[in-house]
C-alpha cells in the first residue's frame, strides 16, 4: 500500500515537473541525469545478457537529499540508454528514510540488488539494514528485506555494500563508522547473500599506516586490476591540503594485496581519483570484454549543491561520463569510454599559435589538445584552465560565496581531452593519468578559447545528441 501511495506521488512528481526540467538550456545532452529532482550516487552497475544496467540514487520529490528511491537505466552500448521501471521505493519500515546505495549481482540468471535500508529515528538516531532485492520475470524487483543489521561496534552510519563473487563465495565491502568516530571499510562473507560472517575492518582511519583519515568512509569497491587490489572509498573529514582534498569530501583509492583468508588488506598510499571540483561515490563493474568500467555522481554532498541553476527548473546533477581504468605504473589511469566515440560528428584539425586559435564551440563537444609550452584557456567564459609549465590551476567563481575557487594538477602535461556537455566538463590528462571533473553553468554559446603564444595541435568535434527513451 505504502509503495503504491509513493509511486502516486512520483508519477504527480513527473508530471508536473518533467516539461520544465525538459526546458533547461543547462540539461545535458548525452549525460545520464534525473528527469526531475535529484540524482546522486550510481548504484547497482553491472553488465548481464547483453545489457549494462546502471541503477542510481534518486530523490523524485526535491532538489535536496531526502529519501532515495533507485532509479534504473539500462544500455546495450553505454550510450544509448533506456528507462526501466523504478527499481526500489522506500516503503517499508526497513529503509523507511531510503533506499540508500548498494551494487547489484547476478544470480539464477536475474539481478539481485544488495542495498541499505536507512532508518531515522526521531531522537536524531539513526540505523541502517543492509536489504536484497530481486529482479522478477517483468523486469521489477521484489524486496526480501534486511539480511544484516548494525554490526556491533559501528554507529548508524554502516552501508553502500558493494558485493562480488571470488572462489566460490560472495564478499561484501561495507563503508562504517566505529564508535570512536573513525571511517572504515568492513570485509564480509557469504555462501548464499543470506548469512553473512563479518571479517573484520580491512582499512580505515587509523590502519595501515594512514593515521587519522576522516569520521566515515563511504561507497567502498573492492576489485581487481592487473593483477593488484583497488579500493575505491569516500572518506569523510580529511583536511584540505595546499593543492590536494580541496573539496568537501574526497573520492579515492589504496592499491594493494587483499589476503581473503586472513582478511587482510596490505596497501599503499591514499589517491584522489579525481582533481576536479565534482566527483563522488564511483562504482565500477566487468564490462563483457572484461574491461573494468566506472561511473561516478558530478557532485558533492556539500552546502553548494543547492546554489546550481538548474534547481529553478527542478532537476540537479548528472554522472559523470563511463569510463575505463587501467593500472599503469602504480597508477589508475581513466579514460573516457571508448563506446562514446559514437557521439563524434564531423572531425575538424587546426594547428599553430594557442592565440591564433579559433574559438571552438563547446554547448556538446570534445577537444584533444596536444601541448608543447604554457598557456591559458578559457571555457564558456566561466572556467579558467591555466597551464604554467608545472601545474594546471582550474579556477571558477563558487555560485554560492561569488569568490574564486581553484583545483590543481601537478606533472607534466603533454595532452589534454575534454568532454564538453552543457553543463559539465571532463578534462582528461595525458591519456587519464589524470581527470578534473567539474559542473559549470555558462550563460549562451560557451567557446573555447585558447591564449598565449604556445604551439598547440587542435582536435575538436561537435557531440551528437542520443535519446534517453
Ligand atoms: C554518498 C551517500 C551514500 C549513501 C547515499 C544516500 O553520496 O551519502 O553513503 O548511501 O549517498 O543517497
Amino acid at each position: 500500500m505504502q509503495e503504491a501511495r509513493l509511486l502516486k506521488h512520483l508519477t504527480l512528481a513527473v508530471m508536473r515537473g518533467q516539461v520544465r526540467a525538459s526546458q533547461d538550456p543547462h540539461r545535458p545532452e548525452w549525460h545520464l541525469s534525473p528527469v526531475i529532482g535529484l540524482l546522486n550516487d550510481p548504484n547497482g552497475f553491472i553488465y548481464h545478457a547483453g545489457y549494462y544496467h546502471l541503477f542510481y540514487q534518486w530523490n523524485p520529490l526535491d532538489c535536496r537529499h531526502g529519501s532515495k528511491y533507485w532509479g534504473h537505466w539500462r544500455s546495450t552500448d553505454l550510450v544509448h540508454w533506456e528507462h526501466q521501471p523504478v527499481a526500489l521505493v522506500p516503503s517499508e519500515e526497513y529503509e523507511s528514510h531510503g533506499c540508500y546505495s548498494g551494487s547489484a549481482v547476478i544470480v539464477g540468471g536475474r539481478i539481485t540488488l544488495i542495498y541499505t535500508g536507512n532508518v531515522k529515528y526521531p531522537d536524531g538516531s539513526r540505523t541502517a539494514f543492509q536489504c536484497l532485492a530481486q529482479e522478477n520475470s517483468q523486469g521489477e524487483f521484489d524486496k526480501l528485506g534486511p539480511i544484516l543489521p548494525l554490526p556491533a561496534g559501528y554507529t548508524g552510519h554502516v552501508r553502500d555494500p558493494k558485493v562480488w563473487r571470488h572462489d566460490g563465495q560472495w564478499y561484501m565491502v561495507l563503508g562504517a563508522q566505529d564508535r570512536l568516530m573513525q571511517g572504515k571499510v568492513l570485509l564480509l562473507r557469504s555462501d548464499d547473500l543470506h548469512q553473512w560472517h563479518n571479517l573484520g575492518e580491512i582499512a580505515g582511519s587509523g590502519l595501515g599506516g594512514l593515521g587519522p583519515f576522516g569520521y566515515m568512509w563511504e561507497c567502498p569497491d573492492l576489485f581487481t586490476l592487473s593483477g593488484q587490489e583497488v579500493l575505491l572509498f569516500c572518506p569523510q573529514g580529511l583536511p584540505a591540503k595546499a593543492e590536494r582534498c580541496r573539496n568537501t569530501f574526497q573520492a579515492g583509492y589504496l592499491l594493494g594485496k587483499l589476503d581473503y583468508m586472513q582478511a587482510q588488506f596490505s596497501h599503499q598510499d591514499f589517491h584522489e581519483l579525481d582533481a576536479g571540483f565534482e566527483f563522488y561515490a564511483p562504482q565500477t563493474t566487468l564490462a563483457a570484454d572484461g574491461r573494468r568500467l566506472l561511473f561516478a555522481w558530478m557532485g558533492i554532498p556539500d552546502e553548494d549543491e543547492l546554489y546550481k541553476p538548474t534547481v529553478a527548473y527542478g532537476w540537479i546533477h548528472t554522472m559523470t561520463c563511463p569510463r575505463e581504468l587501467s593500472l599503469v605504473n602504480g597508477k589508475v589511469i581513466q579514460q573516457p569510454a571508448r563506446e562514446l566515440q559514437v557521439l563524434r560528428r564531423e572531425p575538424c584539425q587546426w594547428q599553430g599559435s594557442a592565440t591564433d586559435a579559433p574559438a571552438l564551440p563547446i554547448s556538446s563537444a570534445e577537444i584533444i589538445v596536444d601541448i608543447t609550452a604554457p598557456f591559458v584557456l578559457e571555457l564558456g567564459g566561466t572556467l579558467v584552465l591555466e597551464w604554467d609549465g608545472e601545474r594546471i590551476t582550474l579556477s571558477r567563481r563558487n555560485l554560492r560565496t561569488g569568490l574564486q575557487e581553484s583545483r590543481y594538477w601537478r606533472g607534466n602535461l603533454q595532452q589534454l581531452q575534454l568532454l564538453c556537455d552543457r553543463c559539465s566538463i571532463e578534462i582528461f590528462i595525458n591519456q587519464g593519468e589524470g581527470v578534473m571533473t567539474c559542473s559549470y553553468f555558462p550563460s549562451g554559446q560557451p567557446h573555447a578559447i585558447f591564449k598565449g603564444n604556445a604551439e598547440l595541435c587542435l582536435q575538436h568535434w561537435l557531440l551528437s545528441s542520443p535519446m534517453l527513451e
